[in-house]
């Protein structure tokens, strides 16, 4: 068994097997997720199974694909909607993004990039990019924009890329926008391919050690990144790691938003100013120096 497990020492053995299996046998890695909620959820799936025991249950899974199907299902929340939190993206339409954007799509200065990590079903993905067309539409700039979608979830990545939604789905979404950016289709409603172009999806797995950032993405220098209510799942140690990463991949003065009941862990906190505490809107500062915990992440 791996020592790397995190903190988790003293952790139920069957339960530490399990994860070991998952991350050994499928690379996913729910290892350092938050003891409690990780182990409501694998409970659940006990009761439901009938299995008396974590050992029990981990041999079930390895006979049942379709059980396997059913715990990651269970594990990866993907509760999401458009516009999340509106006041959020108000402030975002309203300052963030113009100044981000002010003098782009002049000279040399032609790209916006943005990551959405951890963006579920697309919703989030999809959001931004109406916000980001709507900016520039009204600035009349030419500008390639890329927002780059990414998910541990397979399933949730093929509803993003196919941009179907249903009716009830897009409830919040304003009418003009609905019209702008969407065809009906029957019951259902389509992204156009206006605002298609803009976004990429790939699975990444946020706690990976191997790479900073998704494919495409490495040495791109990021104004924008989103990973909102994904990182209330993880324990400290990771949510450290995982926001190291984005101190990496940032571009100086670039915007993290995370979710409202989430925080820029201490070890990293000196990197960046808050733009709104309120809506967990921070920049990157320019010239803040790497932490200890930043110069573990990227192996030097
Ligand atoms: C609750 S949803 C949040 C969706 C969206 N960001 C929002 O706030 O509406 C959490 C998402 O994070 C994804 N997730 C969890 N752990 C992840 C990881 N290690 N790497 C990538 N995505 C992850 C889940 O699959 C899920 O789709």
């Amino acid at each position: 068994m791996r020592t790397d497990a995190g903190p988790h020492l003293f952790r139920d053995l069957g339960l530490s097997e399990l994860l070991e299996w998952l991350y050994e046998t499928h690379g996913f890695d729910f290892r350092n997720y938050r003891a409690p909620t990780l182990e409501r959820r694998i409970s659940r799936r006990l009761y439901l199974t009938g299995a008396k025991s974590y050992g029990e249950y981990l041999a079930r899974l390895k006979e049942t694909p379709a059980e396997l199907t059913r715990l990651l299902e269970d594990l990866t929340i993907k509760v999401s909607r458009f516009f999340r939190d509106a006041p959020m993206f108000e402030r975002l339409a309203r300052d963030v993004l113009p100044t981000l954007l002010s003098g782009r799509g002049r000279g040399r200065d032609r790209s916006f990039r943005a990551w959405c990590a951890g963006c579920a079903n697309g919703e989030e993905v999809y959001s931004l990019a109406i916000l980001v067309e709507e900016t520039i539409r009204h600035r009349h700039a030419r500008l390639r924009v890329t927002i780059h979608g990414t998910d541990l979830d397979d399933k949730a990545l093929r509803t993003a890329r196919a941009g179907f939604y249903s009716e009830g789905v897009l409830n919040e979404m304003p009418h003009g926008y609905l019209k702008a950016y969407f065809d009906r289709r029957g019951d259902d409603f389509v992204v156009r391919e206006g605002l298609r172009r803009h976004v990429h999806f790939s699975r990444y797995d946020l706690t990976s050690r191997r790479s900073l950032s998704p494919p495409g993405g490495v040495f791109a220098d990021y104004d924008l990144i989103f990973c909102r209510n994904v990182l209330i799942y993880y324990d400290l140690p990771l949510q450290e790691r995982i926001v190291s990463k984005f101190t990496k991949v940032l571009a100086p003065g670039g915007v993290l938003v995370l979710g409202t009941a989430e925080h820029i862990p201490l070890p990293v906190a000196p990197m960046f100013e808050a733009v709104s505490r309120r809506w967990k809107i921070f920049r990157r500062l320019s010239d803040a120096p790497p932490t200890p915990i930043f110069r573990e992440v990227i192996g030097r």
